[in-house]
Parts: C-alpha cells; sequence; structure tokens
C-alpha cells in the first residue's frame, strides 16, 4: 500500500467529553508528521454529504477543555446502506483522504468494519469515545471518567436534600446495555443500591433490603439505576418499592443528558490526547482495523471485532463492596 500522506477525522455515534481533546491529538500529531489532515462533520453522515474541512495545528487551539465535539456528531442512518458506503467512499477518493480515525462507541466501529470489508481494507483506527465504558480492549472510554464525576456531583447534592427530608431517591443514569457508568457512580456517592442490565434485578429483594437499610437511623438513602435495567428505569423501580413500601418518601431524578457534556476531567484529556497521539502512530506504523485503548498503563491495538463484539467484564465484585459500604 502506498504511504499515508492524508488522513480524516471524526467523532461519531453519543459525543463523549475528552473528545475534543482526542481531536487536537491526531490533528497536531499528524501534521507534526507532515500529514493532512482532514475534519469530517457529523461523523458517517458528514462523510457522505462530503462536509470536510482541512484542519491545521490552529484549528484545533483551545478546544482540549471543552466538552462536545468540534466536528459535531451524529447516528448515521445512511451509512448503513450499501449506497451510503459507496458515496462516502467516492467522497474520501474525491478529497484525497488515504486513511480515517474515527472517535466513538459500538455503532462507529461497526460502521468502519463494513466499511473496510466492502473498500478493500481501507485504513481507519478507531479510538473509544463514550460515556458508556462498554467497549473491550481498553480499560476506559474517553468521556467515562468525567460523566462518572458528572453524575458523582448531582448524586450528591441530592443526598443533601435527601437527608433533610429522610427520603429515599432513585437516580437514573445512563447506560442502555452497560451498568459501569452506575456502578463507578454509585460507589462514590455510597449508594444504598446500584441496579445494573449486567445482574437481574428483584424488586421484593431490592425492596426488602432498602426496608432493612431505612430502619437502621438512616437518614436518607440512594438508589442508581441504570436506564437498562431489566426491570426498567428509576420511574418503574421506584413504583415498584413504592407499592412494596408504601411507608417510605420517594423521589425520582434522571439526569439524562447532563452527563454527556461538560468539560473533560484531568483523566479524560489525558487519554484521549495518548489514543489520538497513537491513531496516527499506528496508522504511520500500517495497522488499521483496530482500536487503540489503553489497558494497564499500556496503549493496546484491539481489532475493531473483537472491541465490538467481545464483552466487557463487569466487576461484580464492586456490585457486592458497594452493598457492604452501604450497612
Ligand atoms: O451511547 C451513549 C449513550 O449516552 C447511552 O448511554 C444512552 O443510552 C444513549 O447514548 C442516548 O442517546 P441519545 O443521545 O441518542 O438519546
Amino acid at each position: 500500500m502506498a504511504k499515508i500522506q492524508s488522513v480524516g477525522v471524526m467523532t461519531s455515534g453519543g459525543d463523549s467529553p475528552g473528545m475534543n481533546a482526542a481531536i487536537r491529538a491526531v490533528v497536531r500529531t499528524g501534521v507534526s508528521n507532515g500529514l493532512d489532515i482532514y475534519g469530517i462533520y457529523r461523523g458517517y453522515e458528514g462523510l457522505i454529504d462530503g462536509t470536510i474541512e482541512k484542519m491545521g495545528s490552529r484549528s484545533v487551539s483551545n478546544i482540549i477543555q471543552r466538552g462536545g465535539t468540534i466536528l459535531k456528531s451524529a447516528r448515521s442512518q445512511r451509512f448503513l446502506t450499501e449506497e451510503g458506503r459507496r458515496i462516502a467512499y467516492e467522497n474520501l477518493q474525491k478529497n484525497k483522504i488515504d486513511a480515517l480515525v474515527v472517535i466513538g462507541g459500538n455503532g462507529t466501529f461497526t460502521g468502519a468494519i463494513q466499511f473496510a470489508s466492502e473498500y478493500s481494507d481501507y485504513p481507519i483506527i478507531g479510538l473509544p469515545g463514550t460515556i458508556d465504558n462498554d467497549l473491550y480492549g481498553t480499560d476506559f472510554t474517553i468521556g467515562f471518567d468525567t460523566a462518572v464525576n458528572t453524575v458523582l456531583d448531582a448524586a450528591d447534592k441530592i443526598r443533601d436534600t435527601a437527608t433533610s427530608h429522610d427520603r429515599l431517591f432513585f437516580i437514573e443514569v445512563m447506560g442502555r446495555d452497560s451498568g459501569y457508568l452506575a456502578l463507578y457512580s454509585g460507589i462514590a456517592a455510597g449508594a444504598e443500591f446500584i441496579l445494573v442490565p449486567e445482574t437481574k434485578t428483584y424488586p421484593d429483594n431490592l425492596a426488602r433490603v432498602l426496608k432493612y437499610d431505612m430502619g437502621k437511623n438512616k437518614t436518607s438513602g440512594i438508589v442508581i439505576v441504570a436506564e437498562g435495567d431489566d426491570e426498567g428505569g428509576a420511574y418503574e423501580i421506584a413504583a415498584k418499592v413504592r407499592e412494596r413500601l408504601p411507608h417510605i418518601d420517594t423521589r425520582v431524578t434522571i439526569l439524562g443528558h447532563i452527563q454527556r457534556g461538560g468539560a473533560p476531567t484531568a483523566n479524560d484529556r489525558n487519554l484521549a490526547s495518548i489514543l489520538g497521539y497513537s491513531a496516527i502512530v499506528a496508522l504511520l506504523e500500517g495497522k488499521k482495523g483496530v482500536m487503540a485503548g489503553m489497558v494497564d498503563k499500556n496503549v493496546v491495538l484491539t481489532s475493531f471485532e473483537e472491541a465490538v463484539n467481545k464483552k466487557k467484564e463487569f466487576l461484580f465484585n464492586m456490585l457486592e463492596v458497594s452493598r457492604i459500604l452501604a450497612i
């Protein structure tokens, strides 16, 4: 394959804090290696629409501290079609873009796998950008740490009012298929209970434990509910508990999209910077079809297939820790 001279960078799927830091690292590492770098707007949608702009070092000034993504993001339905991918490929050819760095999650990498299989292994490197932390091949995804801290800030505030009124709160956090955000924020918030999609929830058991907890002179209670819990979101779970414990004063808070915004933490900025740099290095070394992640403080490349299809190990023992610490 001819030497790579130009690289396109895009963000795709749900945005996450630290995506800008990753874009900055890709652009500046590319420029310092003499590459032409192109920003593609709105992920695969922009690739199909041809909304592509050349970027230089100054295009990414002052963005390391900003949440969201300056390249905007989208979940593209058109890229799921053969026709959409063909137009995308033609746009890459037209703009003479030799390789891509895609920053996103599961859907983003699934699109990359399909694209590379049709277009003779077009070089694509992925960076894990999602607050869900649900990708195999990296200890943490870019944006997760910030989201945990956002939930924690909210949960601490809710604890204040919960204590003042002797109330039990059900706080719903994001995570359709993954309980990582619930787990990490729940432990840090000192939650009484954490409900995640990875384990089955038994409302009778939950109510029994909460009754026991609230009977121990506790002046507040917090249950963190991942939105994808098998018994439903926070409203559904709270209703099931209320049926069983009508005397307990309960409230529900859905945190929603505030979890996706905000200035990235130092951890997310550092992770994004190292991985953004590594994406360009990997492309220059001839790597493709892999996600750059960080495992045990080392940069590790994992095939898109594994990153998407292998289930990241869930830390069930941390759920146990949270219960013990809630006595
Ligand atoms: O994939 C990240 C995520 O934040 C999920 O946790 C959540 O279920 C989903 O995105 C929400 O997506 P949208 O912004 O399309 O509502």
